[in-house]
């Protein structure tokens, strides 16, 4: 859009340009600057328009921005300029993702190229590599403390090593995406370290205070994050002999956003990494971008406009890459990341969803899916270009993050239903198979989040100990009913590494002082190729499981319904132990899929009637499209096997 006052300071910033930027040919860049200036413009203004350096600070960001277009490579820009014209891609049913540490999966980076055989005999098309930058040893939140935001932490290897993991993902067509950990720093950055040997200008890259007074008033409101091992939000720093804010653990100092040069680093570093390859950058912990006295911190409207000006930047730049929002909050709050008060996403094109997550655990300790369909009702739409990240587990604890409200809507009681599913997944309630662990637990709020690995929540591991057989049918069932969920329901399903063979909890890592207390590494495995071999070996758990995921995931990559442009209507049913809804494509020329759910371990049945009018069903003629055959019905009702799903279709 043309508007005279960006405009203007656009024409003085590009006369003042560097010469050594003015002389280059970058023409897209131009263009794609025009584009998106008044937008930037906007944002920039209304976050630091009452700087006396404005303009300054707006001259060195347009000059960030074209430094990294003029050392992003060609193969990229190429790249860049596909996805503009098919700019849906993302969207499609043809992408499967995979999230995993590259040393418990392969050692390091370059072990991890040895290794992408496997992921492509799966299927799978997008990995996550979880963090790889430097972290102090010992004090690195698995990654997520980082002290040096530009360097490969020597443990994964280094910039070439991830490069030579780049090209050959490219050759497999296989997306990469990393992590910039966006909200803060390890103590040990150089910029804490400035910070607390008493520099000023490093200090206001964070929230430093000479005393409690401010940190009163923020913790009057602010929730704890990691309240057994870090109480609090702020701590006590020798050094600077100030109180500083750090939301996370007490060596993760929050970022300060409201200073303009945080923002342009941190723009400059999500650039740096897309031109290493990235295809798809995870921004982590996006909600607690800005911090408001009064307020809990997260979510705030300002997290959202500096989101909006990061992708605006990075949409001139490097416009091929996607962001992902890992904003773990209540489901309104969720959609807010794709951007509000737009018709296309203008924010970030992916979101997590742990909303559908952390319901899909709820059906299965309840075998009931009457909260899930209520949960899954609160999830506003989303907006155009947008596509959710579907996933049952990943490298974090499960949050019970649903609404009170859905749940008293379904006859629980909240504080009670959050009580039994804890209780139930670690093990303690007593007709309970999950052996999961708890972790956050807050005796303040009576909080408690839960961890372990898929197979050790679902009763896989439970049942191998008690060699119970048909224990361990049931739990491949229900694990494979699980993945059927994420990879029909829209969006990208995000599996994690180990689960496709079963990986149990791992607690080894009780043996390491500076894990021990975080449960969260019960289930961050380290995997066992010989175990991962059994996946050759008929009969075995590894193969049942792997198999099937594997024809799922061909099967899903077949049905375009299965792509995500909003085409789901949920079924509601009288039976409560089933989930149901219809995929369609957008011109509804063919009949769509019904996707069919048992969260029961008895057999249950779907009234054929009751769908038939959202989805139209040519009696005699349904076929699963997972199995290839013919469902067991009698007259119009469908029966369902206990943990079994259906990808119906005519
Ligand atoms: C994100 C990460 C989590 C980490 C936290 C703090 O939520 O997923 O593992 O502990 O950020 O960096």
């Amino acid at each position: 859009m043309y508007e005279q006052v960006s405009h203007s300071l656009l024409n003085d910033i590009l006369i003042r340009l560097n010469p050594e930027i003015k002389q280059q040919q970058i023409r897209h860049f131009y263009t794609r600057l025009g584009a998106n200036f008044y937008s930037i413009h906007s944002l920039f203004q209304v976050l630091y328009g009452d700087r006396d350096d404005f303009e300054e600070q707006a001259q060195r960001l347009v000059e960030t921005m074209a430094r990294q277009y003029i050392v992003r490579s060609d193969q990229a820009k190429e790249t860049d300029l596909e996805r503009e014209k098919n700019h849906n891609w993302f969207l499609s049913q043809e992408w499967v993702g995979m999230a995993m540490y590259s040393d418990g999966f392969a050692g390091n980076l370059e072990g991890l190229i040895t290794k992408l055989h496997y992921i492509q005999e799966l299927g799978v098309n997008m990995i996550h590599i979880m963090p790889i930058l430097q972290c102090p040893i010992g004090k690195s939140d698995g990654g997520y403390a980082v002290s040096d935001f530009r360097k490969v932490d020597d443990r994964f290897g280094d910039l070439d090593s991830l490069n030579l993991l780049s090209e050959d993902l490219k050759k497999r067509d296989i997306l990469l995406t990393l992590d910039v950990i966006v909200n803060h720093t390890s103590n040990e950055h150089e910029w804490a370290k400035k910070a607390r040997q008493g520099d000023k200008k490093y200090q206001d890259y964070y929230y430093v205070f000479d005393n409690r007074e401010i940190p009163d008033m923020f913790e009057e409101n602010m929730p704890e994050v990691f309240p057994e091992t870090s109480p609090g939000n702020f701590t006590w720093d020798e050094e600077m002999q100030k109180w500083v804010m750090t939301v996370f653990n007490d060596y993760q100092m929050d970022l300060n956003y409201s200073n303009p040069a945080v923002f342009i680093e941190m723009l400059d570093i999500i650039l740096f990494w897309a031109n290493q390859g990235a295809d798809i950058i995870r921004l982590d912990a996006v909600a607690f971008l800005w911090k408001k006295i009064g307020s809990t911190c997260q979510n705030e409207r300002e997290a959202h406009l500096i989101l909006q000006l990061m992708k605006d930047c990075c949409q001139v730049t490097a416009p091929g890459v996607l962001f992902i929002a890992e904003a773990i909050v209540a489901p309104v709050e969720i959609t807010k990341y794709f951007g509000e008060d737009a018709i296309n996403a203008k924010e970030c094109e992916i979101a997590y969803n742990a909303t559908y997550m952390s319901l899909l655990w709820d059906a299965v300790a309840t075998k009931n899916t009457r909260l899930l369909y209520q949960g899954l009702k609160s999830i506003p739409d989303k907006l155009e270009g947008a596509t959710w990240l579907n996933y049952i587990r990943c490298h974090d604890d499960i949050g019970l993050g649903f609404d009170d409200a859905d749940i008293q809507a379904v006859g629980f009681e909240p504080a009670k239903h959050r009580r039994f599913l804890i209780d139930y997944y670690t093990g303690v309630y007593k007709d309970s198979i999950a052996r999961g662990l708890p972790f956050g637990q807050n005796d303040k709020t009576g909080d408690a989040r839960i961890s372990g690995s898929l197979a050790s929540l679902i009763g896989l591991q439970a049942a191998l100990e008690s060699a119970d057989q048909d224990g361990i049918d049931k739990a491949v069932h229900h694990i494979l009913l699980l993945n059927s969920m994420i990879m029909s329901f829209g969006g990208i399903p995000l599996l994690y590494y180990g689960d496709e063979i079963g990986s149990l909890n791992d607690c080894t890592y009780l043996n390491d002082e500076n894990k021990a207390n975080d449960s969260r590494w019960a289930h961050r495995p380290t995997i066992d190729w010989e175990k991962a071999e059994l996946r050759h070996q008929p009969g075995t758990v590894e193969h049942r499981i792997f198999s099937a995921v594997k024809k799922m995931i061909a099967v899903r990559k077949e049905i375009s319904a299965f792509s995500d442009f909003n085409n789901r209507e949920l079924i509601q049913l009288d039976n409560p132990h089933l989930f149901a809804f219809s995929r369609f494509d957008l011109q509804r020329s063919s009949s769509g899929v019904l996707v069919v759910g048992n969260f029961d371990s008895r057999p249950q049945y779907l009234d054929l009637n009751v769908v038939s009018q959202t989805f139209k069903i040519q009696q005699g003629q349904i076929k699963d499209l997972f199995s290839g055959s013919t469902p067991a019905l009698f007259k119009d009702q469908l029966v369902v096997p206990p943990y079994h799903f259906y990808w119906l279709s005519d």
